[in-house]
């Protein structure tokens, strides 16, 4: 793999994983980014990485789904890798306007697959980065496998199901040489706040309001976001081609207990001016629609075949990734006030 396509990159798991490969493992090759750069997309994440190695991180904006401008990178940069990040990634959005990510996740992976397959030649691996929520809402017992049926409630996660049988019909009809990786909750660094973790920091540093949906006892199982991309790199290095991969952190809590642990971090570290609790912040609002109970995976496949576990508990990853947030109030001003993406606008012209 000397040169890998990695989509979505400037996104929140994207960044993760570019960081890791090139600041710490033994990839020794050259990554291109291909970002359209969304509102979740921000190429300032890794501004330092075009310094520190142009010669081995290539930044472009583009679209997964222009054929042609894939086309052409696939050839021009004789891509030999793909780690397929790019989607539109939130349930919330994805019932307000599900149509781009009918879009970006189906059309513009059946897109790169496409491409993918007319350069099969040169084609180690394509790599596709999905999630648990395919397999739609456990009851209170029970996890998530491999084989476990795909049942996708929202229109996010049947956009990711859709795309995930593409990965799949594409290594049985093509023998196009895949992995897929179906992961659990991810929080940590460069998390666009809209998502449950990084919001609820946020607001609560700012003292504003916490917006539970519903009792507060839907269950989510968190993984840290390094502990995935290490998952991921190993899969790439090590798993077997046609093979799909669960991660997750045997980490399961209902959304109240993270939230009432963000609070209780957060007063420890920066207590209120009136010394109060910032669990008083916590309002139940309305459900979502549709809301998935429970989401728990067993991950013991790439545990005992791939020799895979995660580094970070959940407090130990909560503590650092609520400590980065306020490490860098100028990345979370930018994100807020949607500087970035004026600076986007300014900076970056589509390939
Ligand atoms: P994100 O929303 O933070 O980032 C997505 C990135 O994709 C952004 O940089 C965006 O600009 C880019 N993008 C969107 N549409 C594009 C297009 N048409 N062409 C090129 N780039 C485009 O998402 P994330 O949380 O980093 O998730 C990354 C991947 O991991 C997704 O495939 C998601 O389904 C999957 N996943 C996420 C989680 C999680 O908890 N966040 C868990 C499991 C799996
Ligand atoms: P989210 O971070 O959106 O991830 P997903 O829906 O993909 O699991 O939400 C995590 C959980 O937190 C989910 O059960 C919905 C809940 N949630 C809230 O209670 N309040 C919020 O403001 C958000 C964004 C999510």
């Amino acid at each position: 793999m000397k040169n890998m396509l990695v989509t979505g990159g400037c996104g929140f798991i994207g960044t993760g994983f570019i960081r890791l490969l090139l600041l710490d493992s033994d990839f020794d090759g050259r990554i291109i980014n291909v970002d359209h750069l969304t509102y979740a997309g921000n190429p300032a994440n890794l501004t330092d990485l075009e310094k520190l190695s142009p010669e081995r991180y290539i930044f472009l904006k583009a679209d997964i789904c222009d054929s042609d401008a894939m086309t052409r990178i696939f050839d021009w940069y004789e891509i030999d890798a793909v780690c397929h990040f790019a989607a539109e990634s939130h349930v919330d959005r994805s019932i307000v306007a599900p149509d781009a990510f009918i879009k970006t996740n189906i059309s513009g992976t059946f897109n790169l697959l496409e491409v993918a397959r007319r350069n099969s030649d040169r084609l180690n691996l394509f790599h596709h980065i999905s999630t648990d929520e395919v397999f739609g809402s456990l009851g209170p017992d029970g996890y998530f496998t491999e084989q476990t049926a795909y049942r996708p409630n929202s229109p996010y996660s049947a956009s990711k199901a859709a795309s995930d049988h593409l990965v799949r019909a594409y290594s049985k009809t093509y023998d196009l040489p895949v992995t897929v990786s179906n992961c659990s909750n991810n929080y940590g660094p460069y998390q666009f706040p809209e998502k449950l973790i990084p919001l609820m920091i946020l607001n609560a540093i700012e003292d504003k309001p916490l917006p539970v949906y519903g009792a507060g006892k839907n269950v989510r199982d968190w993984l840290y976001v390094e502990d995935h991309c290490r998952a991921v790199w190993r899969i790439m290095q090590k798993g077997t081609r046609g093979e799909t991969y669960n991660i997750g952190g045997r980490c399961e809590l209902a959304n109240i207990d993270t939230v009432n642990l963000i609070c209780d971090i957060l007063d420890e570290r920066l207590p209120r001016a009136n010394q109060s609790s910032r669990r008083d912040l916590i309002r139940f609002v309305k459900d979502r629609p549709g809301h998935d109970l429970r989401y728990a995976i067993d991950c013991s496949k790439l545990e005992n075949e791939l020799g895979w576990s995660a580094l970070e508990t959940f407090e130990t990853g909560l503590k650092k990734t609520i400590q980065w947030y306020l490490d860098n109030p100028q990345w979370v001003q930018s994100v807020k006030s949607g500087e970035y993406l004026k600076w986007v606008e300014e900076h970056y012209e589509a390939s």
